[in-house]
C-alpha cells in the first residue's frame, strides 16, 4: 500500500537477505517508523509487544523470525561446509526456535502455522543449505499472503456487488468492521478490507463503521489510518455502537477478519467480535469473516472449547495511549487507580452466527467449509 507516495508492505528482508524490516505499529496513527530487525529474540519482543500484529503478519513474521534465527545458528556453527558433525545444528535446535516463538502469542494459529512449515521445509535440505532454504521459504510465505489477500478481495467485491444490487435503505453501501483487518494486519492489501479496497477502487459507494475495538484501539488508530490513506470513507465508532447502527437499517454488512476459524466456521477474533456477531445476527445482517486458508484450524471443531485465548497485561485496559494537545504521545490511566482490570484479547463467534467465510478460493458457508480443505489439500 502506498504511504507518503511510496509503497510499502508491513515486513520485508533487506536486500541481503541479513535483517528484516517492519512498521512499528505501535507509534501509528501518530508516527510512521519502520524498524530493523536483527535476530529472532528481537523479532518475539516484535510479536509479543504488537509492533507486528495481525494474525496473517504473526504467521510471516514468525517465518522471518526463523529465518533469522537459522542465520544465527550458521554464523554460530559454521553450517557452510556441512563438516564438524559435533557442532552441527539439529532438528533439537529447529524445535527450540520453533518454541519461542510460539510463546510469543497464543491465539492467531498462522503463528504455529508458518512455524511448522518452516521447520518441515528445512528437514528437505542438507544444513549447508539451510540458510538460503530459510530466507527463501519465508519470503514465499510473505509473497502467498499477498496473493491469496489480493484473492480474497475479488471475491469480496464480487459478494458486494450482489449485495449492493439488493433494494437498500441508503445509496451508499454500509459495512462494518472490527479490529484491524486491513494490509497492517497482513504483508499487503488485507483481510477484511480487501474486498472494501476492491468495492473503493471499482469506483462503488462504500462507507466503513470502524469500531474503535480497546482496548488496543486497532481500529481507531490502525483502520482509520490506512482507510484514511487509501481514501475510503470511513466512520469510526465506540465499540458499543454497532448494534444501535444495526437496528437503524444503517450496517449493510459486517466483514471481519480472524485470528483462527476451526473446521467448523467457529470465528475466533479480536475482543467484542461475538457481540456484532449477535447483533447482525438479531438484525439480519450478513456477517462474513474474511480469511487467508492458513488461518483456519482444521484440526478443531469447537472454537468456544478448543481455542486459547490470549490473556494480555491489564495495563492495556487500565490505559489508553493517544496525541496531547502538545503533540506528544502519552499514556494516560482511565480507571481508578485501586481498581482491578482483565483483559481477554479475543473471543469466539459461533459458525451459527456467521453467513460465510471469505476465502482466497471463494466463499463457504460455514458447513460447506471441509470443501475448502478438500480444494487446498488436492
Ligand atoms: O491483537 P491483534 O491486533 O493481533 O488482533 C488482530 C485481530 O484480531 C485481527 O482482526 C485478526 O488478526 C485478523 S487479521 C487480518
Amino acid at each position: 500500500m502506498q504511504v507518503n507516495n511510496q509503497h510499502y508492505q508491513t515486513i520485508w528482508p533487506d536486500a541481503s537477505n541479513r535483517f528484516v524490516h517492519i512498521i512499528d505499529q505501535t507509534r501509528l496513527p501518530f508516527a510512521f517508523e519502520t524498524v530493523r530487525i536483527e535476530n529472532l529474540v528481537q523479532m518475539v519482543t516484535a510479536i509479543k509487544t504488537m509492533q507486528v500484529r495481525g494474525a496473517p503478519l504473526i504467521g510471516v513474521a514468525a517465518a522471518y523470525g526463523f529465518a533469522l534465527a537459522i542465520q544465527e545458528m550458521a554464523l554460530k556453527k559454521d553450517l557452510s561446509h556441512g563438516r564438524n558433525p559435533e557442532k552441527m545444528a539439529t532438528e533439537k535446535d529447529l524445535s527450540l526456535f520453533a518454541q519461542q516463538l510460539l510463546m510469543s502469542r497464543p491465539t492467531a494459529v498462522n503463528l504455529a502455522w508458518a512455524v511448522n512449515r518452516m521447520q518441515a521445509h528445512l528437514k528437505n535440505y542438507p544444513l549447508e543449505s539451510w540458510v538460503t532454504a530459510a530466507w527463501q521459504e519465508a519470503t514465499k510465505i510473505a509473497e502467498e499472503d499477498v496473493t491469496q489477500n489480493k484473492a480474497i478481495g475479488a471475491h469480496g467485491l464480487a459478494l458486494i456487488k450482489r449485495a449492493m444490487a439488493k433494494p437498500r435503505k441508503q445509496n451508499v453501501f454500509n459495512i462494518l468492521t472490527h479490529c484491524n483487518a486491513g494490509w497492517l494486519a497482513t504483508v499487503d492489501v488485507g483481510t477484511a478490507l480487501a474486498p472494501i479496497y476492491a468495492a473503493f477502487d471499482a469506483g462503488l459507494s462504500v462507507h466503513v463503521w470502524v469500531d474503535e475495538t480497546r482496548p488496543r484501539n486497532q481500529g481507531a488508530s490502525l483502520t482509520a489510518w490506512e482507510l484514511g490513506a487509501h481514501g475510503v470513507p470511513h466512520t469510526v465508532i465506540t465499540d458499543n455502537a454497532g448494534g444501535h447502527l444495526m437496528q437503524q437499517g444503517l450496517v449493510d454488512m459486517v466483514i471481519v477478519g480472524a485470528d483462527r476459524v476451526t473446521a467448523n466456521g467457529d470465528v475466533c477474533n479480536k475482543i467484542g467480535t461475538y457481540l456484532k456477531g449477535l447483533a447482525a445476527f438479531d438484525n439480519q445482517i450478513p456477517f462474513y469473516a474474511a480469511v487467508p486458508s492458513p488461518t483456519i484450524d482444521w484440526t478443531i471443531q469447537n472454537g468456544l472449547l478448543e481455542i486459547e485465548i490470549e490473556q494480555r497485561d491489564c495495563d492495556e485496559v487500565a490505559n489508553i495511549q493517544g496525541l496531547a494537545q502538545d503533540g506528544s504521545i502519552q499514556i494516560l490511566r482511565v480507571m481508578p487507580l485501586d481498581s482491578s482490570a482483565a483483559n481477554p484479547a479475543f473471543d469466539v463467534t459461533p459458525a451459527r452466527l456467521v453467513t460465510g467465510i471469505i476465502t482466497e478460493q471463494g466463499i463457504y458457508t460455514p458447513n460447506q467449509l471441509m470443501q475448502l480443505k478438500t480444494e487446498i489439500t488436492e
